[in-house]
């Protein structure tokens, strides 16, 4: 990957800074922000109105969920619903579901999940749902699917979980446990915040029912999507008004519209990822769009573990330093979101010396409470956290590895 050409299309990392809390927002590519001024200033005029900018305004929008819809691999671009966060689109779709539900019917959750796919689901037991929780074996920090088939019954109606916590960074096997949900009757929601940054999207390869991650932590605005299969989004109440008809998917879901200029500034991302493409294979035209954006993440990833490797490396031989995750940088396991504890010191006095460094990173229980708290890890403010991204570099992650040699004595 050729890092130089990736620096230049994001231009805050001109600075003298070093970014390394990527799983907590991205730096922006310039398309986005050219995209989002493009669009403010020659089509900001309200939709569906039969003068010439109002529909020129509509057909980028129309094109900019397109784009979303073949990004994510959805097979209708009403599968795609715009909100403003992930926690909200959650939210949204908690309140939709259950008005199908009745009191005895079963939730499941995980507990290294962010909050965003938790309380939706766990404020339902006011209304007599009962939550059921899949916990990781704080040892490996795994899931076993044993325990989940433990915890289905007749009345199991959705399993949640995260595809990759934003604390351990472990890619979960979704498929695969797509596939059991659906064989105990239930549905499944699946939070893709933390993985999307990394790996391209396929919600018709995993055969998630829902899919919802946050545009920002993926070089893009303040913005989320969420994936419904058609037919379910279709068969849910809506939060629209009440002359929204039933059928008018994903719109009975955007009560108030979604925003525009920050939708539009979508395309900005897969621009970005055709230009990368065509720079890197420029003898190997390839006509589908998913299949450069997988040539893409794939030199990411690589890149991606390269990085892991060195910052891992360095933390497993740190006799008084734990991994909270997996402690081998394979990207087909994990993302290059790395967290730790320190024996002696917490996690805010390591984050709080790192800042005099210029060095983006960060401590705390980034809103997965539960994991935080199961790993009994609240007394030493949470972990810390490098979160790093593939426009970082080897030498930007020695920086903070001398950095934190100079903080930690081993
Ligand atoms: C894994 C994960 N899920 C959900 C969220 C919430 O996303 P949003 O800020 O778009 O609501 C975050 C935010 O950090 C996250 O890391």
């Amino acid at each position: 990957m050729d890092l130089e050409f990736v620096r230049k299309q994001f231009p805050a990392l001109d600075k003298e800074f070093v970014f390394m809390d990527n799983a907590g927002g991205s730096q922006v590519l310039s398309r986005v922000a050219n995209k989002i001024t493009d669009y403010l200033i020659n089509s900001n005029v309200q939709l569906g109105a039969s003068y010439k900018v109002s529909v020129e305004a509509g057909e980028k929008l129309i094109n900019a969920t397109d784009m979303v819809a073949d990004y994510i691999n959805a097979s209708d671009s009403r599968e795609v619903v715009i909100g403003p966060s992930s926690t909200m689109l959650f939210r949204i779709l908690s309140i939709s579901l259950s008005h199908q539900w009745k009191e005895g019917d079963e939730v499941i959750v995980s507990n290294s999940d962010h909050e965003a796919n938790v309380s939706c689901w766990t404020d339902l037991e006011d209304k007599g749902i009962v939550i059921k929780i899949w916990k990781i074996n704080p040892q490996t920090f795994e899931f076993e699917i044993e325990d989940l088939k433990a915890l289905f019954s007749d009345r199991t109606n959705l399993v949640a979980m995260v595809h990759t916590s934003n604390v351990l960074g472990t890619i979960n096997p979704i498929e695969e446990i797509c596939s059991i949900v659906h064989k105990a009757g239930a549905l499944f929601c699946v939070d893709g915040v933390a993985y999307a940054p990394h790996r391209l999207v396929d919600v018709q390869k995993w055969n998630v029912d829902f899919y919802v991650f946050s545009w920002y932590k993926v070089y893009g605005p303040h913005l989320a999507v969420m994936f419904g299969k058609l037919h379910l989004l279709q068969n849910m109440k809506g939060i629209n008004h009440y002359f929204i008809k039933d059928d008018d998917v994903p719109y009975k879901f955007q009560p108030g519209n979604y925003n525009f200029e920050l939708t539009y500034s979508l395309t900005g991302i897969t621009d970005y990822l055709n230009a990368f493409y065509e720079h890197h294979y420029p003898d190997y035209p390839l006509k589908n769009n998913r299949e450069k954006y997988q040539k893409c993440f794939e030199l990411i990833s690589i890149h991606e573990e390269k990085l892991s490797a060195v910052l891992l490396s360095y933390l497993n031989t740190n006799s008084k330093i734990r991994v909270i995750g997996k402690t081998d940088a394979d990207y087909k396991k994990r993302v290059p979101t790395i967290s730790f504890v320190h024996q002696d010191l917490k996690s805010s006095d390591i984050v709080l010396q790192v800042d005099k460094f210029n060095i983006g990173i960060r401590f705390g229980d980034f809103y997965a409470k539960k994991l935080i708290g199961d790993l009994d890890l609240n007394d030493k403010d949470g972990v810390v956290r490098v979160s790093l991204a593939h426009y970082n570099s080897l030498d930007e992650v020695n920086d903070l590895i001398k950095a934190l040699k100079s903080i930690l004595v081993d």
